[in-house]
């Protein structure tokens, strides 16, 4: 794994974020995923990472199934919790930065209270995190666990969807569209808000933060896409860009019944990460545009 130049090893390599990092980093990423390390081992991550030598560590890797998690808490815990404690522990040797993807998740009850005009205020990084379910218990406490290495970065995003070019993705987005085909209609829930973020925006922020973190800025920092909507609001999106027309019923969280509970507001605030002056963060309806532009060039080109 050693190179002679410094890289910056971009852990989940094969995942959706992590792809992309890599992607955009070309030469100078290392990327790992579990088929060449497994980051719960924690005598064979400290040894893999003191042998590359990277000048900064992403950690994409994280056990995301949200339903699944409440019937594996053990392998939930060791990955979002053990794999950081042990990337922590190689970043404290090498003393470089880790960068820790973090999540919306983490504030599990509702709004934080209104604004002037009633509406409900999007959470900022003082805000006191209240996660339900383990799978949002588990990721507060790997932000934690990033934390107790003081050149940390916890970049918290929300409602993850790949380019379309990512064969392997899992999210929102190819489930929508893949239902789509085959349903004469959608049901879809209504009553929990968040922001669609597009990999590529949030990639783009991480990267600008990771170069923060080698200047020794430190913290927790929000980016996702601007705006906000329901599930219901974004599949209706989708299927407009789609040119879809099947109908799209608005249900509940309780009628949907997931194993996991879910936000019901998950709106994050990104105004100190618009105080660093990173890229530009487009608003969501603008991310998933972009999807589609790349989601018919193929099609176009046949
Ligand atoms: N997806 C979202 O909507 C969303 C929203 C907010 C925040 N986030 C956070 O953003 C980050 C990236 O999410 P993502 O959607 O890109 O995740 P993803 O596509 O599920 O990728 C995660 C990657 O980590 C790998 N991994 C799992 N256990 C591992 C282990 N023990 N050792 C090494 N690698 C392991 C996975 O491999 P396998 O596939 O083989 O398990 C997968 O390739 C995560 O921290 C997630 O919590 C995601």
């Amino acid at each position: 794994m050693k190179r002679t130049e410094r890289t910056i090893a971009v852990t989940g390599a094969k995942g959706q974020l992590g792809g992309e990092l890599c992607r955009m980093l070309g030469e100078r990423a290392l990327p790992l995923d579990i088929d060449v390390l497994d980051l719960t081992d924690r005598q064979a991550t400290i040894d893999a990472l003191l042998d590359a030598d990277p000048e900064l560590v992403i950690n994409c890797a994280a056990y995301t199934q949200v339903d699944k998690a409440e019937s594996e808490p053990e392998l939930a815990r060791a990955v979002n919790v053990g794999a950081v404690e042990n990337l922590a522990e190689a970043c404290r040797r090498l003393d470089c930065p880790l960068v820790q993807i973090g999540t919306d998740y983490v504030f599990g009850e509702g709004g934080k209270g209104k604004a002037e005009g009633g509406s409900i205020l999007p959470w900022t990084e003082e805000d006191e995190p209240s996660p339900r379910g383990v799978y949002a218990m588990t990721k507060w406490e790997g932000e934690r666990a990033a934390m107790k290495w003081e050149k940390h970065i916890i970049v918290r995003t929300c409602g993850l969807y790949a380019r379309p070019c990512d064969a392997n993705a899992k999210n929102f987005v190819k489930t929508i569209l893949r239902l789509a085909e085959t349903k004469a209609e959608l049901r879809v829930v209504n009553d929990q808000r968040c922001t669609p973020s597009y990999v590529p925006h949030v990639a783009r922020a991480t990267l600008f933060l990771a170069e923060k973190s080698s200047n020794g800025v430190n913290g927790i920092y929000h980016a996702t896409n601007r705006g906000f909507t329901t599930w219901h609001g974004f599949a209706s999106e989708i299927l407009r860009l789609a040119n879809k027309t099947i109908p799209i019923l608005p249900i509940t969280t309780a009628e949907f019944a997931a194993a996991a509970p879910r936000p019901v507001y998950s709106v994050l605030d990104t105004s100190k990460y618009d105080s660093l002056g990173g890229p530009e963060m487009p608003h969501w309806k603008i991310g998933l545009q972009e999807y589609f532009e790349e989601y018919v060039k193929p099609l176009e080109l046949k």
